[in-house]
């Protein structure tokens, strides 16, 4: 009979891709087809409550209060099998995860989900994976889960298999005064989700010439955080999300994720950038745009993107810190 409680809590937070991850060699194990490197979110939370319970006939899942069912919960469940598996325990699990942040703000919230549950799940398990050991397995759950594992400024090294794709911390969250200012310009649910595009990706003509740049623009974006070089980096970050979305538009069927308001966001980040404002836009599977600012110039370019036509809200966040256990 089981006597201690198998039960743990952990926070982690979304992150921005910098550096684009968009295509799988292997969709069943989230084995991308190149690099990526990101921002984790501060003070954006997924706090998840992971307990084994012997008394469960099925797993639950509880986000933000309500009872998941279908694709959901069937995801999450997938998840506790891997585990279960490694912890070698066949009990079922209740998970009770909550966001901070409106899920209308349409930040996706799949990586803080797998980094929290990863966590909580494991440590609830009585397993001790080790960061590499976290990030692989939260990207079973979905991908970009495993930036947020290690946090800070992180890079997805794709490895070579299951064993070594996983994220590293290239530098700390305090190492760069940057502020990702979450421009929201469209509440309303996606209609193709990103796992469904990362199998689309590969019916782009255009995929094999964004994956073969992915190499130099990795280099440049690290080099440009390590020297906290703004310019060099919002070269490279609007660059990297023009190739991922000139590649959705040309998938068949194409994926046109942006509305005439992100247009708007963009081009006004690029003219303010042009006078000399330190700010670039970069945009994920999604409407919002996501624009990087120095930490002084935040204040300045909320303001500016406030009065912008079609912009419904601004969030802000600060570079975070990777997944941890919390009581
Ligand atoms: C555009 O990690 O959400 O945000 O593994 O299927 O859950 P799954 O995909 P996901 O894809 C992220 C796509 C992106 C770019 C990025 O975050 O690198």
């Amino acid at each position: 009979m089981i006597t201690a409680k198998l039960q743990a809590t952990a926070l982690a937070h979304p992150n921005i891709a910098f550096i684009k991850y968009w295509g799988n060699r292997d969709d069943q194990l989230r084995l991308p087809l190149t690099g990526s490197l990101s921002m984790a979110l501060d003070g954006l939370d997924t706090v998840t409550h992971v307990s084994f319970d012997p008394d469960l006939a099925a797993d639950r899942f509880i986000l933000n209060g309500m009872e998941q069912s279908g694709a959901a919960l069937n995801r999450v469940a997938s998840f506790l099998d891997h585990v279960r598996q490694l912890a070698g325990i066949n009990l079922f699990a209740q998970v009770e995860s909550s966001n901070n942040y409106p899920s209308s703000a349409g930040i996706a919230s799949s990586a803080a989900a797998f980094a929290a549950l990863a966590l909580a799940a494991t440590k609830a398990a009585g397993l001790e994976l080790g960061e590499a050991g976290l990030s692989r397995l939260a990207r079973l759950g979905s991908g970009s889960a495993c930036r947020s594992v290690p946090g800070g400024f992180a890079e997805w090294l794709p490895g070579s298999g299951d064993a070594d794709s996983y994220a590293v911390q290239i530098a700390p969250p305090e190492h760069w005064d940057l502020v990702d200012l979450i421009v929201v310009v469209d509440r309303s649910e996606k209609a193709v989700g990103s796992s469904a595009g990362h199998k689309l990706a590969a019916t782009s003509p255009l995929q094999a010439l964004r994956v073969a740049g992915v190499p130099e623009r990795l280099e440049q974006c690290r080099t440009a955080i390590l020297m906290r070089d703004f310019e060099r980096l919002a070269q490279v970050v609007e660059l990297d999300s023009e190739w991922m979305h000139a590649v959705m538009r040309t998938s068949n069927p194409p994926l046109y994720y942006w509305t005439p308001a992100t247009e708007v966001v963009i081009w006004n980040v690029r003219a303010w950038r042009a006078q000399g404002h330190a700010v670039c836009a970069t945009v994920d599977a999604g409407p919002n745009v996501h624009v990087i600012a120095l930490a002084e110039e935040a204040a300045w370019a909320e303001a500016q993107l406030r009065a912008l036509p079609g912009v419904l809200e601004v969030l802000k966040a600060k570079p975070g810190g990777g997944a941890r256990i919390i009581n």
